[in-house]
């Protein structure tokens, strides 16, 4: 029988194009998001399953994964679900915030909750979409990148306790996209990819053996170094490169 991979967030853009990349593979992939005719839509188009999913909720989250277990457990879980809201200082406000946490980081920790006492009995790997943004503080997103850095966070800590472990947590780190969460930006998008480029790279590394799976190679490596600057460089470097 083929493996089954479960994509949270594959309605639409990286976590879709993971789905076809996975059916590509050979595997039976089931898909989860929040909007149900766009879910079914694309999951009949395609040819996998799906089931309707809002990872805010933690008593549907866990209900999900026990409903998927039912039939078979997942070899491969991939939380691809996530969303963004610019949010200039001007109209900072913590609605914005609660709600990026809610998806970007509850989201992964209500998953979590479920999955994990499967996996450290059965094993599985466990791929979560996290993003460069989360590596240092950008202007205009700071509830993104809180977020984002949050879910890094909570994955590093995790991964250590994993090691010797059947789980293999692994964290994607993604730069640019053409989604539509991308597609409301107005500003210039650097080394912006595919959301077909952006599956390859995850398949490849989620068969690789690294903890970290960052593309595209020379932007996420530029925004490694920006890691490491102190912050009397770091300020005014990132205010010239993001003025609007
Ligand atoms: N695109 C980029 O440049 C980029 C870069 C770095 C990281 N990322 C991250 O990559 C992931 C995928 O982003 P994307 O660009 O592919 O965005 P996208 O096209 O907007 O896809 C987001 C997916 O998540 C689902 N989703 C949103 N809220 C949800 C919820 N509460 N419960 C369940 N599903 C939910 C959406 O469907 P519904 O709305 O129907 O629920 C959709 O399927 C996100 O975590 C994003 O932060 C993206």
């Amino acid at each position: 029988m083929s493996s089954l991979v479960w994509i949270v967030g594959g309605s639409t853009g990286i976590g879709a194009a993971l789905a076809k990349a996975y059916l590509e593979e050979g595997y039976q992939v089931l898909i989860s998001a929040r909007n149900e005719e766009r879910l079914s839509t694309l999951a009949e188009s395609i040819g996998c399953q799906s089931l309707p999913l809002d990872v805010t909720s933690r008593d549907a989250c866990i209900a999900a994964w026990a409903d998927i277990c039912q039939d078979s457990i997942p070899d491969k879980v991939i939380i691809s679900s996530g969303t963004h809201q610019e949010m200039p200082v001007a109209e900072f406000n913590a609605e914005n915030c609660e709600s990026l946490m809610q998806v970007n980081y509850f989201g992964v920790v209500y998953l979590f909750e479920a999955i994990l006492p499967t996996y450290l009995t059965t094993g599985g790997q466990i791929g979560v979409i996290s993003s460069l943004a989360g590596y240092r503080g950008l202007p205009y997103a700071s509830s993104y990148g809180a977020s984002k850095a949050a879910v890094i966070n909570l994955c590093e800590s995790l991964r250590v306790e994993l090691e010797d472990t059947s789980v293999d947590l692994r964290l994607i780190n993604p730069g640019f996209v053409k989604t539509p969460l991308t597609d409301k930006n107005q500003f210039q998008m650097p080394s912006l990819i595919s959301p077909d480029k952006a599956a390859s790279e995850i398949v490849k590394g989620l068969k690789g053996r690294s903890f970290e799976i960052r593309f595209p190679k020379l932007f996420a490596a530029t925004l490694a170094l920006l890691r490491h600057l102190p912050y009397k460089l770091y300020f005014p470097l990132v205010k010239r490169v993001t003025k609007r």
